[in-house]
């Protein structure tokens, strides 16, 4: 890899400078000189056909991304984190996902020792507890079977869960209800057991570290209510762990026999695979849980395999720096053509954006270029009737991500054409926008024409897949996984960290005892008032 500044590279600067030979050029243009465009930027592999023609791309601008992955060494960087070494530098901890989906078998070493053995061991007491619970082995304290399960847990220990909840509602067990508790907002939880009968009720402290606040609070509040109306010898029964941190399970008063374990290996936000999918697991079984896995195992083949230039997360993460950093976008959109995939959007936000928000490289130098895009986006249709106008004429730049399905999950085929219509029709307005000789030709009032004009050249890709099924969702959300990878690489910078999100708890932690009144800690003008008020309006 070059020691030079990122933006001094010559690769960074070859495709700088072809930035400027695109003033001027259309995506109608593009199409016009290339009949064949949709086949030659498009690709398919694992089950997503993914459409990369209606990007503001040529032959040539593609070359120049793709000698930019190779002069920042992808291959041996992607290689690196499949042999399990330690590329979470900051850390220093290997970022090794990839071993939780990998099939019996296969050998991942990380520091010298092959985890796919204890993998399996986990994924195997995940099933044995999950029979347990579908066959009523196990029951709650009263003898009644458990029917509800509630997921206490929050960012990588929530995010994926609740996604795949939604995500996989076709496939969903029929006795079983899966509930989130996430937000520290006692709100959350009291929302939540307002539905629940306690002596059906299981919940799961998922917590990589067992010490985040806002899940120890959430999960002393859940145990009270349990105690409350079941008493104490009841805990046993309803509660079990999911954490890499058994000192701190044995500290909260859990049996460790009811802890499923996880590694140091796995980032938090690339955990939905990991134990910390249990509930997943109970909610649509083993079967699809496994299948889920081989999807996701299936897109780490083909990012290891396939030539970069056919490679869908190499070339989703070079599209996304593309427009970053050479476009001047700042956020991506994010468009999923399925109600069941309502919470995708929220799941990439983190996965993302703490894993690319990043401002020092590896090396702990400031950058000079831009780092991780805002990601953001809702389900389609409900955005076009919202947010959609600024997408097509506004001023921003914003490139989007529609994904759809070839199949329908409800059973109105009519509503499906519908809804795959209109993801089709977004991109291609988006594309090729209105001019205003066409919309003079349709007899538009010359005081409207600068109103309803389109001025086209909005990028978007387009995934589209046969069904949303637990092998689908897999490889959706390995793609993204390695695209992340994929943009980390290209800036240099560590992925798999997120030490900004530890000032924020540091502080709180202080303020909270302000607010009790323990101490008195100095703060700045606008903190200070703000607290003062706070405590003044509640009575103190
Ligand atoms: O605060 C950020 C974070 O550390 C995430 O990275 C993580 O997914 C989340 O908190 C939850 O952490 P834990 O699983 O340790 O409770």
């Amino acid at each position: 890899m070059s020691a030079a500044p990122l933006h001094d590279s010559p690769a960074w600067q070859r495709l700088q400078t072809h930035r400027q030979t695109w003033e001027g050029m259309t995506l109608r243009q593009l199409f016009q000189e290339d009949p064949q465009r949709a086949s030659h930027f498009s690709v398919e592999a694992c089950g997503i056909y993914l459409d990369y023609s209606k990007h503001l791309l040529r032959r040539e601008s593609l070359n120049l991304l793709l000698d930019l992955a190779r002069s920042r060494d992808l291959e041996s960087r992607r290689d690196a984190m499949f042999a399990g070494e330690k590329i979470n530098h900051s850390e220093g901890r290997a970022a090794f996902h990839a071993a939780l989906r990998a099939p019996k078998g296969t050998v991942m070493r990380t520091d010298g020792v092959d985890v796919v053995p204890e993998v399996h061991r986990v994924l195997d007491h995940m099933a044995e507890f999950t029979e347990a619970i579908h066959s009523e082995t196990w029951r709650g304290a009263t003898g009644k079977p458990i029917r509800q399960i509630v997921n206490i847990g929050i960012g990588g220990s929530y995010l994926g869960p609740e996604m795949a909840w939604k995500a996989l509602r076709a496939y969903r067990h029929p006795q079983m209800q899966l509930y989130f508790v996430a937000n520290v907002d006692g709100a959350t939880l009291s929302d939540v057991t307002a539905h629940l009968d306690p002596a059906e009720t299981l919940f799961i402290i998922s917590s990589k570290t067992f010490t985040t606040l806002e899940t120890m609070t959430n999960a002393h509040a859940a145990r009270q209510w349990l105690v409350d109306a079941l008493g104490e010898e009841a805990v046993a029964r309803h509660f079990v762990a999911v954490s890499t941190n058994t000192e701190a399970v044995k500290a909260f008063g859990m049996d460790t026999e009811h802890m499923f374990g996880f590694w140091d290996w796995v980032g938090g936000r690339y955990s939905m695979d990991s134990a910390i999918g249990l509930s997943t697991m109970l909610g649509v079984g083993v079967q699809h849980f496994q299948v889920m896995l081989a999807g996701f195992h299936a897109m780490d083949l083909h990012f290891q395999n396939a030539p970069l230039e056919k490679n869908l997360p190499v070339l989703l993460g070079l599209l996304s720096i593309w427009y970053n950093n050479f476009w001047g976008a700042q956020t991506q959109a994010i468009l999923p053509y399925a109600y069941d995939l309502a919470r995708f959007p929220a799941y990439l936000q983190q996965l993302q954006m703490e894993s690319n928000g990043k401002s020092v490289n590896e090396a702990g130098q400031w950058l000079s270029v831009d780092t991780g895009p805002i990601i953001w986006g809702e389900p389609g249709t409900d955005g076009q009737h919202s947010f959609y106008q600024l997408i097509h004429q506004g001023t921003r730049l914003i490139p989007c991500d529609f994904i759809g399905f070839c199949h329908p999950l409800s059973d109105s085929a009519e509503q499906h054409e519908l809804l795959m219509a209109n993801l089709i029709a977004q991109a291609e307005a988006l594309a090729f926008g209105k001019t205003a000789d066409e919309l003079r030709s349709e007899g538009v009032a010359e005081a409207q024409i600068p109103f309803r004009t389109f001025a086209g050249n909005r990028p978007s890709s387009v995934l589209l897949m046969d069904a949303l099924s637990p092998h689908s969702l897999g490889t959706l959300v390995a793609l993204y996984e390695h695209s992340v990878f994929t943009q980390g690489i290209i800036w240099g910078i560590d992925s798999f960290d997120q030490w900004g999100v530890e000032l924020g708890k540091v502080l709180a932690q202080r303020i909270v005892s302000d607010l009790q009144g323990k101490t008195r800690h100095h703060h700045d003008g606008s903190t200070a008032t703000l607290l003062e008020r706070y405590l003044r309006r509640r009575g103190h």
